[in-house]
C-alpha cells in the first residue's frame, strides 16, 4: 500500500487509459474464465442476499422494498490480501450480467483544478449509460481516504471523496468496493454499504476445498482426496494455494520429474516462509 504522498502524486500524475481500454472495461469475462470462489457459508449468504435485487426484482417490488431503495446498492468487501475479493467482484458482476467497471484512481485523476470530480461524474455517468454496468472500486481505500486522516485537508482530495460519494448514493446498480485496509476508509461510506462483508483467510474447511478446487484436472499429481488433511491444515490464502500448485508444477517440469502430494506439501510450507520485510514508510522524520 502506497503512502498518502505516493496516492496525491498518482492524483496529480494520472495514467491516461486508451479509448480502447475503456470500452473493453464495461465487457464481462468471458464466462470461462469467470473463477468461481470458495467462500464461507456467511459470505455466500450476504452474496446471495446482495443479488436478489438485481435478479429476483418482482418480489423486491411486490414486498414494497423498492420504496426503501429504489437506487442500487454498493457493498464492501474486506479482508486480507489474496483472499478473493476481486475474484468474489468479478464474480457477482457476471451473476447481475450488466457489464463490469473498475473504478481506478489512475484513470480519473487530474492535476487541474475540479478535473479529478469531472472524470469521477464522467465515469459514474457512462456507467449508467451502460444499463448500470456493476462498478468495482478496487483498493477503495485508495480512492475514498478518510477526510479526517492527517495530510488529507488538501481540497482537491476532499473534493474528490465527497464527489465519490455522491455518485456513490445516487448510482442505479451495483457498486463493490473492496479493501484490505479499512481503517483508511472514509467514515462516511458505513452507511452508505447495504453489507460490509468480512472475507477473511479462509478456514480449515474452505482451504480444503481450494485445494481440490485449484489442483487442474490435467495436473499429474495422483491423489487421494483425503491426502488434503493435512496440506490444509497449513494457513494459506487462496492465493498462496495457487501458487504453491505453480511451483510444484514448474519445478516438476524443469527437472522432469513427477509431482507428488509430498512435494506439494514442500511448496505449501515455503508459502508460508515467503516473506518481505517491509517498510513501514519511506519517511526518516
Ligand atoms: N476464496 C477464493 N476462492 C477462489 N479463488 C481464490 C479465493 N481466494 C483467492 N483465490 C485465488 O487467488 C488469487 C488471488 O485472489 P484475489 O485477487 O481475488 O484476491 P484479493 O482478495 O482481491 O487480493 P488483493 O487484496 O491482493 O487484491 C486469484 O487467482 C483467485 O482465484
Ligand atoms: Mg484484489
Amino acid at each position: 500500500m502506497a503512502n498518502i504522498d505516493e496516492l496525491l502524486a498518482t492524483l496529480a500524475n494520472p495514467k491516461e487509459g486508451t479509448e480502447g481500454d475503456k470500452e473493453s472495461q464495461f465487457e464481462l469475462d468471458p464466462l470461462d474464465r469467470v473463477k468461481t470462489p470458495v467462500l464461507s457459508k456467511a459470505v455466500r449468504a450476504d452474496l446471495d442476499d446482495v443479488l436478489i435485487q438485481f435478479n429476483n426484482k418482482s418480489k423486491y417490488r411486490s414486498w414494497g422494498l423498492n420504496y426503501i431503495r429504489k437506487q442500487g446498492t454498493a457493498i464492501l468487501l474486506k479482508g486480507p490480501p489474496g483472499t478473493g475479493k476481486t475474484t468474489i467482484a468479478r464474480w457477482l458482476a457476471h451473476r447481475v450480467g450488466k457489464g463490469f467497471k473498475m473504478l481506478n484512481i489512475g484513470h480519473v485523476g487530474s492535476g487541474d483544478a475540479g478535473g479529478t470530480e469531472k472524470h469521477i461524474n464522467q465515469f459514474f455517468a457512462d456507467c449508467a449509460k451502460r444499463r448500470n454496468a456493476t462498478i468495482f472500486i478496487d483498493e477503495a481505500d485508495s480512492i475514498l481516504l478518510s477526510r479526517k486522516l492527517e495530510g488529507i485537508e488538501l481540497s482537491f482530495q476532499l473534493g474528490t471523496t465527497n464527489t465519490l460519494l455522491s455518485n456513490i448514493s445516487d448510482y442505479r446498480g451495483l457498486i463493490i468496493c473492496a479493501t484490505n485496509l479499512e481503517e483508511m476508509l472514509d467514515e462516511a461510506l458505513d452507511q452508505r454499504f447495504l453489507k460490509i462483508i468480512d472475507v477473511g483467510q479462509p478456514d480449515y474447511a474452505m482451504r480444503c476445498a481450494l485445494w481440490r478446487a485449484k489442483i487442474p484436472t490435467q495436473f499429474p499429481l495422483q491423489y487421494d482426496k483425503r491426502q488434503f488433511a493435512d496440506i490444509a491444515k497449513l494457513e494459506l490464502n487462496g492465493r498462496q494455494i495457487e501458487s504453491a500448485i505453480l511451483n510444484l508444477g514448474l519445478r516438476c517440469i524443469s527437472k522432469t520429474i513427477k509431482p507428488t502430494i509430498e512435494l506439494l506439501y514442500q511448496e505449501a510450507k515455503r508459502e508460508l516462509s515467503k516473506v518481505i520485510n517491509h517498510v513501514r514508510s519511506i519517511r526518516t522524520r
